[in-house]
Protein backbone atom coordinates (compact mmCIF):
# COMPACT_ATOMS: atom_id res chain seq x y z
CA UNK A 1 0.00 0.00 0.00
CA UNK A 2 1.36 3.48 -0.60
CA UNK A 3 1.14 6.14 1.65
CA UNK A 4 1.75 9.01 -0.50
CA UNK A 5 -1.55 10.29 0.02
CA UNK A 6 -1.05 10.34 3.70
CA UNK A 7 1.84 13.12 3.69
CA UNK A 8 -0.98 15.32 2.11
CA UNK A 9 -3.13 15.43 5.07
CA UNK A 10 -0.96 14.25 7.78
CA UNK A 11 2.84 14.88 9.00
CA UNK A 12 2.82 11.83 10.82
CA UNK A 13 3.20 8.75 8.23
CA UNK A 14 0.04 6.95 8.73
CA UNK A 15 1.75 3.75 9.76
CA UNK A 16 3.03 5.02 12.82
CA UNK A 17 -0.74 6.25 14.36
CA UNK A 18 -2.64 2.80 14.09
CA UNK A 19 -5.82 4.36 14.48
CA UNK A 20 -6.84 7.85 13.57
CA UNK A 21 -9.29 9.45 15.45
CA UNK A 22 -11.92 12.23 14.28
CA UNK A 23 -9.96 15.04 15.75
CA UNK A 24 -6.95 14.45 13.24
CA UNK A 25 -9.09 13.74 10.22
CA UNK A 26 -10.11 17.01 10.62
CA UNK A 27 -8.09 19.24 10.07
CA UNK A 28 -9.65 22.50 9.42
CA UNK A 29 -12.76 24.25 10.73
CA UNK A 30 -15.57 23.83 7.96
CA UNK A 31 -17.88 26.90 9.98
CA UNK A 32 -18.76 29.43 7.45
CA UNK A 33 -19.67 26.96 4.33
CA UNK A 34 -22.67 26.07 5.16
CA UNK A 35 -22.06 22.67 4.95
CA UNK A 36 -19.87 22.57 1.98
CA UNK A 37 -16.73 21.02 3.42
CA UNK A 38 -13.27 21.16 1.51
CA UNK A 39 -9.04 21.93 2.36
CA UNK A 40 -7.73 21.02 -0.73
CA UNK A 41 -6.27 23.72 -3.02
CA UNK A 42 -9.19 23.54 -5.39
CA UNK A 43 -11.74 23.46 -2.89
CA UNK A 44 -10.22 26.32 -0.99
CA UNK A 45 -9.69 28.13 -4.85
CA UNK A 46 -13.71 28.24 -5.08
CA UNK A 47 -14.58 29.17 -1.53
CA UNK A 48 -12.10 32.30 -2.45
CA UNK A 49 -14.03 32.50 -5.96
CA UNK A 50 -17.68 32.15 -4.14
CA UNK A 51 -16.58 35.32 -1.39
CA UNK A 52 -15.79 37.38 -4.23
CA UNK A 53 -18.80 36.75 -6.24
CA UNK A 54 -21.60 35.63 -4.16
CA UNK A 55 -22.72 39.77 -3.76
CA UNK A 56 -22.38 40.49 -7.45
CA UNK A 57 -25.70 39.42 -9.25
CA UNK A 58 -23.29 37.26 -12.42
CA UNK A 59 -24.40 34.33 -13.68
CA UNK A 60 -22.91 31.46 -12.74
CA UNK A 61 -22.13 28.07 -14.54
CA UNK A 62 -21.33 25.39 -12.19
CA UNK A 63 -19.92 22.29 -13.98
CA UNK A 64 -18.52 18.71 -12.49
CA UNK A 65 -19.16 14.94 -12.04
CA UNK A 66 -22.40 13.59 -10.36
CA UNK A 67 -21.81 13.43 -7.13
CA UNK A 68 -19.24 16.56 -6.57
CA UNK A 69 -21.45 18.90 -4.86
CA UNK A 70 -22.82 21.33 -7.56
CA UNK A 71 -26.07 21.79 -5.95
CA UNK A 72 -24.47 22.32 -2.26
CA UNK A 73 -22.43 24.56 -3.97
CA UNK A 74 -25.51 26.45 -5.44
CA UNK A 75 -27.19 26.88 -2.38
CA UNK A 76 -23.83 27.69 -0.84
CA UNK A 77 -23.46 30.82 -3.10
CA UNK A 78 -27.06 31.92 -2.35
CA UNK A 79 -26.43 31.89 1.43
CA UNK A 80 -23.36 33.89 1.40
CA UNK A 81 -25.02 36.78 -1.21
CA UNK A 82 -28.00 39.68 -0.23
CA UNK A 83 -30.79 37.58 -1.66
CA UNK A 84 -30.38 35.14 1.57
CA UNK A 85 -33.48 36.11 2.62
CA UNK A 86 -35.20 35.48 -0.24
CA UNK A 87 -35.98 32.16 -1.82
CA UNK A 88 -33.50 29.79 -3.15
CA UNK A 89 -35.62 27.90 -5.82
CA UNK A 90 -33.80 24.81 -7.59
CA UNK A 91 -35.54 22.63 -10.58
CA UNK A 92 -34.43 20.03 -12.45
CA UNK A 93 -33.91 20.89 -16.03
CA UNK A 94 -33.52 17.00 -16.87
CA UNK A 95 -36.36 15.40 -14.74
CA UNK A 96 -38.92 17.24 -15.99
CA UNK A 97 -40.52 16.68 -19.88
CA UNK A 98 -40.46 19.41 -22.17
CA UNK A 99 -43.77 20.67 -21.93
CA UNK A 100 -43.98 21.03 -18.57
CA UNK A 101 -40.55 22.30 -17.88
CA UNK A 102 -41.77 25.50 -19.72
CA UNK A 103 -45.03 25.63 -17.55
CA UNK A 104 -42.34 24.89 -14.48
CA UNK A 105 -40.12 27.43 -15.17
CA UNK A 106 -42.73 30.60 -16.55
CA UNK A 107 -45.94 29.38 -15.35
CA UNK A 108 -49.11 29.35 -16.99
CA UNK A 109 -52.58 31.00 -17.64
CA UNK A 110 -55.89 29.14 -16.44
CA UNK A 111 -56.91 27.29 -19.52
CA UNK A 112 -53.72 27.65 -21.38
CA UNK A 113 -53.46 23.67 -22.24
CA UNK A 114 -55.80 20.63 -21.24
CA UNK A 115 -55.18 20.53 -17.09
CA UNK A 116 -54.36 23.91 -16.52
CA UNK A 117 -57.34 24.61 -14.33
CA UNK A 118 -55.77 27.69 -12.44
CA UNK A 119 -53.51 30.35 -13.34
CA UNK A 120 -49.83 29.02 -11.69
CA UNK A 121 -46.51 31.02 -11.21
CA UNK A 122 -43.56 29.50 -13.00
CA UNK A 123 -40.09 29.29 -10.55
CA UNK A 124 -38.82 32.53 -11.99
CA UNK A 125 -42.05 34.44 -10.44
CA UNK A 126 -41.38 32.40 -6.87
CA UNK A 127 -37.78 33.13 -6.95
CA UNK A 128 -38.37 36.82 -7.75
CA UNK A 129 -35.41 39.08 -5.70
CA UNK A 130 -33.73 35.53 -5.01
CA UNK A 131 -31.73 32.82 -6.62
CA UNK A 132 -33.01 30.22 -9.30
CA UNK A 133 -30.82 26.79 -9.64
CA UNK A 134 -31.38 25.64 -13.02
CA UNK A 135 -29.99 22.22 -12.37
CA UNK A 136 -28.64 19.97 -15.22
CA UNK A 137 -29.44 22.62 -18.02
CA UNK A 138 -27.25 20.46 -21.06
CA UNK A 139 -30.37 18.30 -20.54
CA UNK A 140 -32.94 21.38 -21.59
CA UNK A 141 -34.30 21.22 -25.37
CA UNK A 142 -32.76 23.53 -27.98
CA UNK A 143 -36.54 25.58 -28.12
CA UNK A 144 -36.98 26.29 -24.40
CA UNK A 145 -33.46 27.00 -24.35
CA UNK A 146 -34.47 30.13 -26.72
CA UNK A 147 -37.12 31.12 -24.18
CA UNK A 148 -34.70 31.06 -21.40
CA UNK A 149 -32.16 33.18 -23.04
CA UNK A 150 -34.74 35.74 -23.46
CA UNK A 151 -35.01 36.15 -19.20
CA UNK A 152 -31.32 36.19 -19.37
CA UNK A 153 -30.99 38.72 -21.33
CA UNK A 154 -34.17 40.82 -20.94
CA UNK A 155 -35.02 40.16 -17.54
CA UNK A 156 -38.79 39.41 -18.51
CA UNK A 157 -41.31 36.46 -19.99
CA UNK A 158 -44.65 35.19 -20.42
CA UNK A 159 -46.19 32.42 -18.61
CA UNK A 160 -47.60 29.90 -20.58
CA UNK A 161 -50.92 31.01 -22.87
CA UNK A 162 -50.39 34.31 -21.55
CA UNK A 163 -49.42 38.01 -22.98
CA UNK A 164 -48.51 40.20 -20.32
CA UNK A 165 -44.69 40.50 -19.61
CA UNK A 166 -43.55 40.03 -16.10
CA UNK A 167 -40.14 41.52 -15.04
CA UNK A 168 -38.14 39.13 -12.81
CA UNK A 169 -34.70 39.96 -10.70
CA UNK A 170 -33.21 36.64 -10.65
CA UNK A 171 -30.05 35.49 -10.15
CA UNK A 172 -29.13 32.59 -11.86
CA UNK A 173 -26.99 29.83 -11.04
CA UNK A 174 -27.21 27.01 -13.15
CA UNK A 175 -25.20 23.72 -13.41
CA UNK A 176 -24.49 20.30 -15.39
CA UNK A 177 -22.35 17.12 -15.82
CA UNK A 178 -21.89 17.87 -19.34
CA UNK A 179 -19.43 19.00 -21.33
CA UNK A 180 -21.08 22.42 -22.57
CA UNK A 181 -18.79 23.21 -25.30
CA UNK A 182 -18.94 19.86 -26.46
CA UNK A 183 -22.53 19.75 -26.64
CA UNK A 184 -22.21 23.30 -28.64
CA UNK A 185 -20.29 21.67 -31.10
CA UNK A 186 -22.46 18.86 -31.35
CA UNK A 187 -25.37 21.63 -32.02
CA UNK A 188 -27.30 20.20 -28.80
CA UNK A 189 -26.97 23.45 -26.81
CA UNK A 190 -26.97 27.04 -27.95
CA UNK A 191 -23.85 29.01 -28.06
CA UNK A 192 -25.54 32.31 -27.07
CA UNK A 193 -26.65 30.87 -24.20
CA UNK A 194 -23.70 28.89 -23.27
CA UNK A 195 -21.62 32.07 -23.80
CA UNK A 196 -24.38 34.02 -21.46
CA UNK A 197 -24.00 31.13 -19.07
CA UNK A 198 -20.27 31.20 -19.30
CA UNK A 199 -19.71 34.53 -17.28
CA UNK A 200 -18.34 32.65 -14.06
CA UNK A 201 -17.77 29.37 -14.68
CA UNK A 202 -16.88 26.86 -11.48
CA UNK A 203 -15.63 23.44 -11.67
CA UNK A 204 -15.61 20.96 -8.98
CA UNK A 205 -13.34 18.46 -9.67
CA UNK A 206 -13.45 14.55 -9.47
CA UNK A 207 -13.06 13.79 -5.79
CA UNK A 208 -10.06 11.44 -7.02
CA UNK A 209 -8.42 14.73 -8.41
CA UNK A 210 -8.95 15.79 -4.37
CA UNK A 211 -7.76 12.85 -2.20
CA UNK A 212 -7.02 15.69 0.87
CA UNK A 213 -10.53 16.55 1.13
CA UNK A 214 -11.64 12.81 2.21
CA UNK A 215 -10.25 12.76 5.79
CA UNK A 216 -12.33 16.03 6.73
CA UNK A 217 -15.18 14.92 4.69
CA UNK A 218 -14.74 12.00 6.54
CA UNK A 219 -14.63 13.34 9.66
CA UNK A 220 -18.21 15.26 8.83
CA UNK A 221 -19.90 12.49 7.56
CA UNK A 222 -18.92 10.67 10.85
CA UNK A 223 -19.82 13.01 13.24
CA UNK A 224 -23.25 14.06 11.85
CA UNK A 225 -24.36 10.30 11.08
CA UNK A 226 -23.02 9.99 14.86
CA UNK A 227 -25.78 12.37 15.39
CA UNK A 228 -28.64 10.79 13.40
CA UNK A 229 -27.72 7.67 14.69
CA UNK A 230 -26.56 8.11 18.52
CA UNK A 231 -23.88 6.09 17.67
CA UNK A 232 -20.19 7.18 18.61
CA UNK A 233 -17.51 5.94 16.18
CA UNK A 234 -14.02 7.47 17.41
CA UNK A 235 -11.80 6.76 14.43
CA UNK A 236 -10.95 4.61 11.56
CA UNK A 237 -7.78 2.14 11.32
CA UNK A 238 -5.02 3.34 9.48
CA UNK A 239 -5.35 0.35 6.96
CA UNK A 240 -9.27 1.28 6.21
CA UNK A 241 -8.47 5.13 5.65
CA UNK A 242 -5.62 4.04 3.32
CA UNK A 243 -8.12 2.06 0.65
CA UNK A 244 -10.37 4.73 0.81
CA UNK A 245 -7.82 7.17 0.03
CA UNK A 246 -6.65 4.33 -2.80
CA UNK A 247 -9.99 3.89 -3.94
CA UNK A 248 -11.14 5.96 -7.75
CA UNK A 249 -14.83 6.99 -6.05
CA UNK A 250 -16.59 7.26 -9.73
CA UNK A 251 -19.75 8.48 -7.39
CA UNK A 252 -17.64 11.00 -5.90
CA UNK A 253 -19.09 12.83 -2.59
CA UNK A 254 -21.77 11.06 -2.14
CA UNK A 255 -20.82 7.74 -2.68
CA UNK A 256 -18.42 8.61 0.58
CA UNK A 257 -21.44 10.06 1.68
CA UNK A 258 -23.86 6.87 1.55
CA UNK A 259 -20.85 4.63 2.24
CA UNK A 260 -20.17 6.47 5.77
CA UNK A 261 -23.73 6.18 6.50
CA UNK A 262 -24.02 2.39 6.27
CA UNK A 263 -20.89 1.59 8.25
CA UNK A 264 -21.75 4.17 11.05
CA UNK A 265 -25.46 2.33 11.30
CA UNK A 266 -24.27 -0.69 11.19
CA UNK A 267 -21.26 -0.42 13.26
CA UNK A 268 -20.69 -2.10 16.85
CA UNK A 269 -16.97 -1.59 17.58
CA UNK A 270 -17.23 2.09 17.70
CA UNK A 271 -14.26 2.02 14.91
CA UNK A 272 -14.07 1.72 11.28
CA UNK A 273 -12.02 -0.96 9.98
CA UNK A 274 -10.81 -2.99 6.87
CA UNK A 275 -13.60 -5.48 8.35
CA UNK A 276 -16.68 -2.83 7.47
CA UNK A 277 -15.49 -1.43 4.25
CA UNK A 278 -17.67 -2.46 1.20
CA UNK A 279 -16.46 -5.56 -1.03
CA UNK A 280 -15.60 -3.26 -3.67
CA UNK A 281 -12.65 -1.83 -2.23
CA UNK A 282 -11.39 -5.01 0.22
CA UNK A 283 -10.95 -6.31 -3.65
CA UNK A 284 -8.79 -3.09 -4.23
CA UNK A 285 -7.05 -4.23 -1.29
CA UNK A 286 -6.20 -7.61 -2.82
CA UNK A 287 -4.51 -5.76 -5.53
CA UNK A 288 -2.80 -3.83 -3.39
CA UNK A 289 -1.01 -6.69 -1.37
CA UNK A 290 2.10 -6.42 -3.22
CA UNK A 291 3.52 -3.31 -3.64
CA UNK A 292 5.13 -2.24 -6.62
CA UNK A 293 8.41 -0.72 -6.32
CA UNK A 294 10.60 0.97 -9.34
CA UNK A 295 13.92 0.89 -8.38
CA UNK A 296 15.91 4.25 -9.58
CA UNK A 297 19.21 5.09 -10.09
CA UNK A 298 19.59 5.95 -6.73
CA UNK A 299 18.67 1.76 -6.04
CA UNK A 300 16.09 0.90 -2.97
CA UNK A 301 17.13 -0.04 0.43
CA UNK A 302 15.85 -3.72 0.47
CA UNK A 303 15.67 -3.85 4.41
CA UNK A 304 13.33 -0.90 4.45
CA UNK A 305 11.06 -2.32 1.95
CA UNK A 306 10.77 -5.87 3.21
CA UNK A 307 9.97 -3.90 6.94
CA UNK A 308 7.25 -1.79 5.38
CA UNK A 309 5.96 -4.69 3.55
CA UNK A 310 6.23 -6.53 7.08
CA UNK A 311 4.72 -3.93 8.67
CA UNK A 312 1.85 -4.01 6.77
CA UNK A 313 0.40 -7.38 6.52
CA UNK A 314 0.67 -7.70 10.25
CA UNK A 315 -1.15 -4.90 10.98
CA UNK A 316 -3.63 -6.06 8.17
CA UNK A 317 -3.66 -9.55 10.30
CA UNK A 318 -4.09 -7.33 13.58
CA UNK A 319 -7.53 -5.54 12.39
CA UNK A 320 -9.03 -8.70 10.76
CA UNK A 321 -8.52 -10.63 14.11
CA UNK A 322 -9.73 -7.33 15.72
CA UNK A 323 -6.38 -7.12 17.88
CA UNK A 324 -6.75 -11.22 19.25
CA UNK A 325 -2.71 -11.98 19.05
CA UNK A 326 -3.20 -15.32 19.01
CA UNK A 327 -5.74 -15.14 15.72
CA UNK A 328 -3.52 -12.52 14.14
CA UNK A 329 -0.52 -14.90 14.95
CA UNK A 330 -2.45 -17.66 13.27
CA UNK A 331 -3.26 -15.82 9.66
CA UNK A 332 0.22 -15.40 9.29
CA UNK A 333 1.83 -18.90 10.30
CA UNK A 334 3.49 -17.37 13.07
CA UNK A 335 3.87 -18.47 16.31
CA UNK A 336 2.56 -15.92 18.99
CA UNK A 337 5.66 -15.05 20.95
CA UNK A 338 6.95 -13.95 17.07
CA UNK A 339 4.14 -11.77 16.54
CA UNK A 340 4.56 -10.38 19.89
CA UNK A 341 8.18 -8.80 18.90
CA UNK A 342 7.26 -8.03 15.67
CA UNK A 343 4.46 -5.49 17.02
CA UNK A 344 7.48 -4.23 19.15
CA UNK A 345 9.75 -3.63 17.02
CA UNK A 346 7.31 -1.55 14.76
CA UNK A 347 6.10 -0.24 17.58
CA UNK A 348 2.45 -1.51 16.19
CA UNK A 349 0.74 -1.69 20.23
CA UNK A 350 -2.81 -1.58 19.68
CA UNK A 351 -4.05 1.72 21.63
CA UNK A 352 -7.60 2.79 21.80
CA UNK A 353 -8.84 6.24 21.89
N1 LIG B 1 -17.96 19.23 -0.30
C1 LIG B 1 -19.01 18.63 0.28
N2 LIG B 1 -19.20 18.73 1.61
C2 LIG B 1 -20.24 18.10 2.22
N3 LIG B 1 -21.16 17.36 1.57
C3 LIG B 1 -21.02 17.24 0.23
C4 LIG B 1 -19.95 17.88 -0.48
N4 LIG B 1 -20.08 17.58 -1.79
C5 LIG B 1 -21.18 16.83 -1.91
N5 LIG B 1 -21.75 16.61 -0.70
C6 LIG B 1 -22.95 15.80 -0.42
O1 LIG B 1 -22.99 14.79 -1.41
C7 LIG B 1 -24.30 14.63 -1.93
C8 LIG B 1 -24.28 14.96 -3.42
O2 LIG B 1 -24.08 16.37 -3.59
P1 LIG B 1 -24.85 17.20 -4.70
O3 LIG B 1 -26.26 16.70 -4.86
O4 LIG B 1 -24.68 18.65 -4.41
O5 LIG B 1 -23.99 16.77 -5.97
P2 LIG B 1 -24.23 17.08 -7.49
O6 LIG B 1 -22.92 17.42 -8.06
O7 LIG B 1 -25.33 18.10 -7.59
O8 LIG B 1 -24.71 15.68 -8.04
P3 LIG B 1 -25.70 15.37 -9.29
O9 LIG B 1 -24.97 15.80 -10.52
O10 LIG B 1 -25.87 13.88 -9.23
O11 LIG B 1 -26.95 16.15 -9.05
C9 LIG B 1 -25.19 15.57 -1.13
O12 LIG B 1 -25.78 14.83 -0.08
C10 LIG B 1 -24.24 16.61 -0.60
O13 LIG B 1 -24.72 17.14 0.60
MG1 LIG C 1 -27.28 18.00 -8.29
Amino acid sequence: MNNVHAKEYSEKPLIEQKIISLEDLRQISSDGNFGFIGQSKNILKIFKMVEKIADRDTTILINGETGTGKGLLARLIHNKSNRNKLPFVKINCGAIPDHLLESELFGHEKGSFTGATNLKPGKFEIADGGTIFLDEIGDMSYDLQVKLLRVLEENEFERVGGCKTIKTDVRIIAATHRNLEEEVKKGNFREDLYYRLFIIPLFIPALQERKSDIPILLSHFLSSHNNNFKTVIHGISNQALNLLMDYSWPGNVRELKNMIERIVALNETGLITFEELPQRLKELNKENVFPIYNISEEGICLNTAVNEFEKQLIIQSLEKSKWVKNKAAKLLHLNRTTLVEKIKRYNLEHCSI
